[in-house]
């Protein structure tokens, strides 16, 4: 009715379209219904392509677009936590590859399913163990733990170095202490329904458990490790006791500088002092030693040390004798340095702090080569420094490192680096035709401390010889007092 009494062309108009309106519904689906279907449909394709190429960490994406955004957008230290905070989602990539059998490697006869590990610093507080197992990466290492929860030095304490791709930090390890970090490992055992036999609760692989000192403990004190040994012993495959960090607080280091003029102690090899290191080693074996065996795991944990690589040949000579002695397991070579190659040209480059990345890998290297010279076969070590390719990490096992370790060259290369690594090395073992574990062995046995053979019955040893000799010089000393006095 109002529309005819507005006129004939309105009411015409409403017509037309009530008749649009009350045409059959089967007229009207099919045209909208095509589209539609068209545009959801290549969503859902294009989405669904998209998460696949996501979820793949080999994606070019990761590497050439993720990880250089998120590098020039935030601050190092934000960056990381983003990382760590992707990776703890359960949103992460993964390496969606099953290893290849050349790079089986085997550390105190235990299977592992490839050589390449995430060194410790990266989770720093257990969040993110299973987004870097499902990197590809074997050996998770977690922490540096600290027994009760501090902060870390001030912000800013990590920087880029790009032009070196190296990294420089001095984090001083926050830490949010051992009951959190416990807290999650005992979390996460329930996630998996299977009974597994080792403490990383999948095949072939090792969780460790990186463990730090707080600052305000005594700098000669080792109750911090003894205490992270009867904590995260049960809980753990691997005990890495960390003696190298440069990171020491400022009245740390006065503190150390004393002693180091009263002839006692180091400024920066602190517990690496022999005297220190022999009290270290034997409290924290002597802990674990009474441990019970895990009902996780059905045994102990090894126990590893972590090793600075501004250590000298004859310091190196000195900590081998040391561990030769205890019953430390393995040793991890290295951490980050405190030099300074002259050819650094990043804007960074003068921080204070622990140099890690490319410019250490000759540090690491030459660290490790010394130390497998001092060392006997049965313990093996474990190169970190400056990894960020297949060849890098052979490099490592033919300086006689039984595993690798990497860290700044996954902060620059992304979610694919160890898969990257990992497809790298199969390629360079092909062209040698050979395997990691032949390598290793080879390299091993020819760079590592020989045996002293035990003498026949009856041969006589250098040492014996030498005892002979000084007992002669003796007797040739008393002779010629006699002769002088008789003389006289
Ligand atoms: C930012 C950062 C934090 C680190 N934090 C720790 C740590 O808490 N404990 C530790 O033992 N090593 C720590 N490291 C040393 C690494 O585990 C590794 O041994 C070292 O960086 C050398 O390897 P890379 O050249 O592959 O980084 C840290 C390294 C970086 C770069």
């Amino acid at each position: 009715m109002l529309a005819l009494r507005r006129g004939p062309r309105l009411a015409q108009a409403l017509h037309t379209r009530r008749g649009a309106f009350s045409r059959p519904l089967s007229t009207q689906v099919p045209r909208y219904s095509a589209k539609t279907a068209v545009y959801t449909t290549a969503f859902v394709l294009s989405t669904g392509l998209f998460v696949v190429y996501y979820l793949d960490a080999r994606s070019a994406i990761h590497q050439y677009v993720l990880t250089p955004v998120l590098r020039y957008t935030l601050d190092a230290e934000t960056g990381h936590k983003f990382a760590v905070k992707v990776l703890k989602s359960g949103l992460g990539p993964r390496d969606p590859c099953f290893d290849d059998t050349r790079l089986k490697s085997e550390l105190w006869g235990q299977e592992i399913s490839n050589p390449v590990g995430i060194a410790a610093g990266f989770d720093k507080d257990g969040e993110a163990i299973d987004g870097l197992f499902n990197l590809g990466f074997s050996w998770v290492e977690i922490g540096s733990v600290t027994p009760k929860p501090q902060p870390g030095n001030p912000r800013p304490r990590v920087f880029h170095l790009p032009e070196d791709s190296g990294l420089i930090n001095r984090y001083g390890f926050p830490s949010q202490g051992h009951p959190s970090v416990l807290a999650r490992l005992r979390a996460r055992i329930p996630l998996f329904q299977k009974e597994h036999e080792n403490a990383a609760l999948r095949p072939a692989s090792i969780l460790a458990v990186n463990l730090g000192k707080n600052k305000d403990s005594p700098a000669d004190s080792i109750e911090d490790f003894v205490t992270g040994v009867r904590t995260f012993g049960p809980f753990s495959d691997v005990l890495v006791v960390n003696v190298s960090s440069p990171n020491t607080p400022g009245l740390r280091q006065v503190q150390m500088l004393h002693k180091y003029i009263r002839g006692l102690i180091d400024i920066r090899r602190g517990l690496q002092n022999r005297e220190l290191l022999e009290k270290l080693l034997t409290g924290v074996t002597q802990a674990r030693d009474e441990l019970p065996v895990s009902e996780l795991t059905s045994r102990r944990p090894k126990l590893v040390l972590k090793l600075s690589p501004d250590l000298d040949e004859a310091q190196l000579a000195d900590i081998a004798e040391v561990i030769k002695e205890s019953a430390i397991d393995g040793v991890i070579v290295s951490n980050t340095t405190i030099q300074r190659p002259t050819h650094l040209t990043a804007v960074n480059k003068s921080e204070v702090g622990g140099l890690s990345g490319a410019p250490i890998k000759p540090y690491s290297l030459k660290a490790l080569r010394t130390l497998r010279s001092h060392l006997p076969a049965s313990i093996p070590l474990i190169g970190s420094g400056g990894i960020f390719t297949g060849a890098d990490a052979l490099e490592y096992a033919k300086a006689g490192a039984s595993f690798v370790q990497v860290y700044t060259g996954f902060g620059y290369n992304g979610v694919g680096t160890c898969r990257r690594i990992k497809d790298q090395l199969v390629v360079e073992l092909e062209k040698e035709g050979t395997t990691w574990a032949q390598v290793v062995k080879k390299a091993v046995d020819e760079l590592s401390l020989k045996p002293v053979p035990k003498p026949e019955p009856g041969e006589v040893t250098i040492d014996q010889l030498i005892s002979e000799a000084q007992q002669l010089q003796g007797l040739l000393d008393k002779l010629e007092e006699k002769m002088d006095r008789g003389g006289a």
